[in-house]
């Protein structure tokens, strides 16, 4: 559904009294993602690095860009599509990898791959996903979707995730540089809350052939570390339950043979790989045909060097404003590594895209197409998949007013001339 029709539908369906479920306005839609979650699901999804700065200083960066429109140019067809790796998009959205969507909503990434599919937006599994992507590729059907990997510590989990990514139809692989540690997210350590810990987040681990073995070989050792059996007060039993449960066998089974638990310790001593340099990437080139693309690069020589090193692409991320408080913008970043590329690879951009101006601007600039991160969090937290389906659909129409008003016609005809600095 393109512009003209939403706007018409929400319209319609006021005269008879209706309002749209999901808020529109980003804080308004924040709000209602607030009040739906639990306090500490809300927090996780809201939360930036220290004092958030970059979370701001993300928004600041596309208020310091003015479009100007122009007239008389014939907007009554426009088209939205891009085209990426040889795919054309029907509009320049793509859904960001989220993890632990569980905390949004129990449906959880199904929710999303359908409302993916209903809108034909492209989705990306996340390493962190709350359902293996296997699963989650089913509810797709022939909607395209593409892998984010994390690179842990096990080069042998590494390559079994690249693999069912294949063969579950992945049509790139997104290499996320700028987590190999946990930001510093007061929001998170205020209630100590990480999901991981609790079983929540670890679908695609404990879905894994290569992990399960691993995690078998910790208990055969009798485990590979000196933490203490969980005491068996009341809200350990009910971490221990969560935990079995995020294994994907028999409960009461797993719960007595202590595989959940196991689990979590064998995810948090592989998940991440602060070691990782670029000469790691060769392993990973040499080990899949599909594109390959690397997110969270925000400096030019960077990106340089993932173009010579045989990347296919970047994202420039600062991951919401959750890793390092004080970072560059990624709008302010996008110059830089696009000049950088000269045009070798395309270029996403996400971080704070919060309507379609935004994304306008971020394609103005050279951006081959935006992520969508939060905002469909919210959605999917206020009313499941129909709720990420209108925020798609929103930013759809929003993406293609603005685009028609400032008198493009189609995303090639969105470019640097259109902006002035505020
Ligand atoms: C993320 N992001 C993320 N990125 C990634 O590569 N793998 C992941 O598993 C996650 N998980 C995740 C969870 C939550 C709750 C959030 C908010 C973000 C980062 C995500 O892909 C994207 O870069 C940001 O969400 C973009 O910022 P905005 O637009 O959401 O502010």
């Amino acid at each position: 559904m393109r512009g003209i029709e939403r706007q018409t539908s929400i319209y319609l369906g006021g005269v008879s009294g209706g309002r749209p479920r999901v808020p529109v306005a980003f804080a308004a839609l924040e709000e209602a993602g607030r009040e739906a979650m639990s306090p500490e699901a809300f927090a996780y999804v809201a939360a930036g690095a220290g004092s958030e700065r970059t979370v701001e200083a993300n928004r600041a960066a596309f208020d310091r860009w003015r479009i100007v429109p122009r007239m008389l140019r014939d907007v009554s067809e426009r088209d939205l599509s891009v085209e990426l790796f040889g795919r054309r998009l029907p509009t320049p959205f793509l859904l960001a990898p989220i993890g632990v969507l569980e905390l949004a909503h129990p449906e959880a990434d199904l929710a999303v791959a359908r409302a993916a599919r209903a809108e034909g937006i492209p989705m990306i599994f996340s390493n962190q996903a709350s359902t293996p992507m296997e699963r989650v590729a089913d509810a797709l059907e022939d909607t395209p979707r593409w892998f984010q990997l994390y690179w842990s510590r096990s080069d042998e989990v590494v390559e079994s995730f690249v693999g069912r990514a294949e063969a579950c139809g992945c049509s790139a692989i997104v290499v996320t540089l700028d987590t190999t540690i946990l930001g510093w997210r007061p929001r998170d350590l205020d209630p100590a809350y990480l999901p991981f810990l609790r079983g929540k987040g670890i679908a695609q681990y404990t879905s894994d052939p290569v992990f399960r073995r691993l995690v078998s070989e910790d208990a055969a050792d009798g485990g590979d570390d000196d933490t203490p059996e969980p005491r068996p007060a009341l809200a350990a039993l009910r971490t221990l339950i969560n935990l079995t449960r995020a294994y994907p066998d028999d409960f009461w089974a797993t719960l007595r043979s202590g595989r959940g638990r196991a689990a979590v310790q064998r995810f948090v001593n592989t998940y991440s790989r602060p070691s990782l340099t670029w000469e790691d990437l060769p392993f990973l080139r040499e080990r899949t045909r599909l594109p390959v693309l690397l997110k969270g690069l925000l400096h030019p020589d960077d990106a340089r060097r993932a173009v010579d090193a045989g990347m296919d692409g970047i994202v420039v991320s600062n991951h919401g404003g959750r890793q390092v408080d004080g970072a560059i913008a990624t709008l302010d970043a996008l110059p830089g590594v696009l000049e950088a590329v000269d045009g070798r690879v395309p270029v996403l951009l996400d971080s704070g895209i919060r309507g379609g101006s935004d994304a306008f601007k971020a394609l103005s600039l050279g951006a081959a197409a935006v992520l969508l991160g939060r905002p469909y969090v919210y959605g999917l937290g206020i009313a499941g998949a129909e709720g990420v389906r209108e925020v798609m659909q929103n930013f759809i129409a929003d993406f293609d007013l603005t685009m028609g008003l400032a008198g493009c016609r189609s995303v090639d005809e969105v470019a640097a001339e259109a902006l002035v600095p505020a």
